[in-house]
């Protein structure tokens, strides 16, 4: 059996079990990230520590552990459970309190996180997917990695429902980003992604994308675009820790450009690909 870092110790998946008056359970009340495993080791380590820090701040909530801690639980986990290539997630919630809104006086964070294997999405990132256009009916602090997913998850079961890859949200025809990752179109060979403001999540995919357009000499852009300008591009991908680049080659039925993968995405799938140790 797996193992299964719960609150403070490690313990055999079939003793991992939390009470029903976890914050996480009641109100969402928590924090998560996912890390991509790469080789035996964490990709962009820093960058989802300065996140999970950011959105704990955020909400008001005390991490059970400092980030070098945090760091040699995730590396004891992957080092018993083996993990090469694969992901790690791990999430804090508020802990256990007798439901009442307001944050309880003298609850501890519970913190759970455990490793899986997990293969690149090798056929996705060569022939793309399908995406349908749905509107954004998220919270305005999507710049939070919290556990208040509802929003995502309706998102993408609708893009199941439809037979589509994922769904490509917008708010008042303004494109934001996908249900579990972001989004960024190129026009004229130019990249174009929303700003990292509150309606996004500031995914470090896309930053490490957007770092490696300019190492490229490929034009980028933080501005955001309107599904007008999603129909007309002439690529689309998306970006995620799992995901990696994902070309988008339909959107609501209809071609991306030529309906293929496309000369600006293989570049930066390809600068990407030389970033993996
Ligand atoms: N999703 N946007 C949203 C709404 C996300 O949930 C994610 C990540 C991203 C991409 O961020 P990053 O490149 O840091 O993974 C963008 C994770 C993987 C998930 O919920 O499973």
């Amino acid at each position: 059996l797996p193992v299964i870092w719960l609150d403070d110790r490690l313990v055999p998946e079939s003793e991992a079990s939390v009470s029903y008056s976890d914050r996480g359970y009641y109100f969402g009340d928590g924090i998560y990230e996912v890390f991509r495993v790469y080789g035996g080791h964490l990709y962009e380590a820093d960058a989802h520590y300065d996140r999970l820090e950011r959105s704990a701040r955020e909400i008001g909530l005390g991490l059970p552990y400092a980030r070098t801690e945090i760091d040699d639980i995730l590396r004891l986990l992957l080092e018993r459970e083996h993990v090469q290539n694969g992901t790690v997630y791990m999430q804090v919630t508020r802990g256990v309190a007798p439901r009442s809104h307001p944050f309880p006086a003298d609850a501890k964070p519970v913190m759970l996180a455990y490793c899986s294997d997990a293969a690149r999405p090798i056929h996705m990132m060569q022939t793309g997917i399908s995406a349908v256009t749905r509107p954004d009916i998220r919270w305005l602090r999507c710049d939070l990695k919290t556990l208040n997913l509802l929003g995502s998850v309706l998102a993408k079961q609708e893009a199941a429902d439809q037979g589509a890859g994922d769904v490509i949200l917008h708010r008042d025809g303004i494109v934001t980003e996908c249900s579990a990752s972001n989004l960024m179109i190129v026009k004229d060979g130019a990249v174009l992604t929303h700003p990292a403001d509150h309606l996004i999540l500031h995914g470090i995919t896309r930053a490490v994308v957007l770092r490696l357009a300019g190492e490229q000499g490929i034009h980028a852009r933080e501005r955001a675009f309107t599904l007008e300008e999603l129909r007309a591009a002439d690529e689309a991908f998306l970006t995620g820790t799992t995901m990696e680049i994902v070309p988008i080659v339909q959107i609501d039925g209809l071609p991306v450009g030529v309906g293929e993968p496309g000369p600006v995405t293989r570049r930066l799938q390809q600068s990407f690909e030389a970033t993996i140790p």
